[in-house]
């Protein structure tokens, strides 16, 4: 089946063209073609995404996506051989989700090519099923014996758990099968990115706040930075799966005007910072996934969202195989960690395996669902 498919929830343009095969048990991904443009440098200057600019720059580029997709997949841009589109319906902006959507009804009408909504969050956890970008090309369509997307299909067992932690959220959920999901826990305010973007920004950091403290956190510790700054784990032990991060941001804050007043912060003072921030958040995630998975009694854990590209966190959870030995833990590539169109198709894929009967449904309306919630429908 070739799918293309389409992002635009938040700041990412992203469109890819993939053929997938095999089916739930075995599935397969090629990439035939993708292409994703990062709008960062105009938001960056107010330091975070402004829904109009995002939804201006989503329409200049889609056109200019597409083309590049499909000409990389050696496709016809007036009659593409593409089974289905697939777009995100939501969570997300909705005016930027509009984009997709109407772009990708439009596409679907002029090709006579079915158009499917997409749950982004379900694309972040189906994005483990993607294998390293640099195995995926036109002329490589042989599946590398080596950790195939297969294996990793059949080593993902049910109920798995899934952690989520991206700019806009931060859930626990409970992964029953593809296709069946319940949130068991999430954030009460501030989503993990949310709040390393904040953190970052109150460091006098660079929007987005991730990367930047991640790699002051990094010198902080390969330096042996004194360890000064101490900071609280909320909610730590309030025995659910919830979480605040709201909190810590403030925590921080308070840290610098009792320490600091109106004195800059030296280098090494943002580092001190940037590594307790970074422990605090670990340290939270870790302890309420360790009681889910143990409440669940799940031997799957996929953590997936735009801060699984954090090392510190990446590596933490990754150790969690030599503690848990029957456990087994699935991450995203960096690159398809933060927000893209692959992860987009491999949902569609699922979905449609589970439901092939919708690619033969009269089209149906699809509508942008800003607050759409994993086990709502799409
Ligand atoms: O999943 P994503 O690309 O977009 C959303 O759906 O929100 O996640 C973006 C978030 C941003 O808050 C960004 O600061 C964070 O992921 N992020 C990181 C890192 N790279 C991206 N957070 C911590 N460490 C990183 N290395
Ligand atoms: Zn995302």
């Amino acid at each position: 089946m070739k799918i293309l498919s389409i992002e635009t929830s938040c700041d990412e343009t992203a469109v890819s063209c993939v053929e997938a095969k095999g089916g739930l048990t075995e599935p397969h991904f090629a990439v035939l073609g993708n292409s994703l443009f990062s709008q960062i440098d105009m938001h960056k200057e107010f330091g975070g995404v402004v829904p109009n600019i995002a939804k201006r720059e989503h329409e200049k580029n889609l056109p200019i996506l597409l083309q590049k997709t499909l000409s990389e997949a050696g496709m016809d841009e007036e009659k593409p051989t593409i089974d289905v589109i697939a777009v995100t319906s939501g969570p997300g902006l909705e005016p930027a989700l509009w984009v997709g959507i109407t772009f990708a009804l439009d596409l679907g009408k002029k090709w006579g090519v079915p158009v499917i909504p997409v749950n982004h969050m379900e694309g972040h956890i189906t994005s483990v099923l993607l294998r390293k970008p640099d195995e995926f090309s036109v002329s490589n369509l042989q599946f590398s014996k080596k950790n195939t997307d297969t294996e990793r299909a059949q080593k993902i067992q049910f109920p798995a758990l899934a952690l989520l932690v991206s700019g806009g959220h931060t859930e626990l959920v409970k992964v029953e099968q593809w296709g069946q999901y319940t949130i068991i826990g999430q954030t009460r305010d501030d989503a993990v990115g949310e709040a390393f973007d904040k953190v970052a920004r109150l460091l006098g950091l660079p929007y987005p706040g991730g990367p930047q403290i991640s790699k002051i956190a990094e010198k902080a510790r390969t330096e042996h930075i004194e360890k000064t700054c101490v900071l609280p784990r909320p909610m730590i032990h309030s025995h659910d799966y919830d979480f605040s991060f709201s909190g810590l941001k403030t925590a921080v804050l308070y840290y610098i005007r009792d320490h600091f007043g109106t004195t800059p912060l030296s280098e090494t003072d943002k580092a001190d910072i940037a590594r307790e921030f970074e422990d605090a958040v670990v340290d939270v995630l870790l302890s309420k996934t360790t009681e889910a998975l143990d409440d669940i009694g799940a031997r799957t854990l996929i953590i997936a969202g735009g801060v699984i590209a954090n090392k510190k966190l990446r590596e933490t959870f990754e150790a969690l195989e030599q503690t848990h030995t029957d456990l087994t833990v699935f991450t995203p590539t960096r690159e398809h960690a933060t927000d893209n169109a692959l992860m987009i198709a491999s949902a569609a894929y699922i979905e449609l395996s589970l439901h092939p009967e919708r690619l033969d449904a009269p089209q149906q309306n699809i509508i942008a669902q800003g607050n759409l919630k994993l086990g709502h429908g799409v």
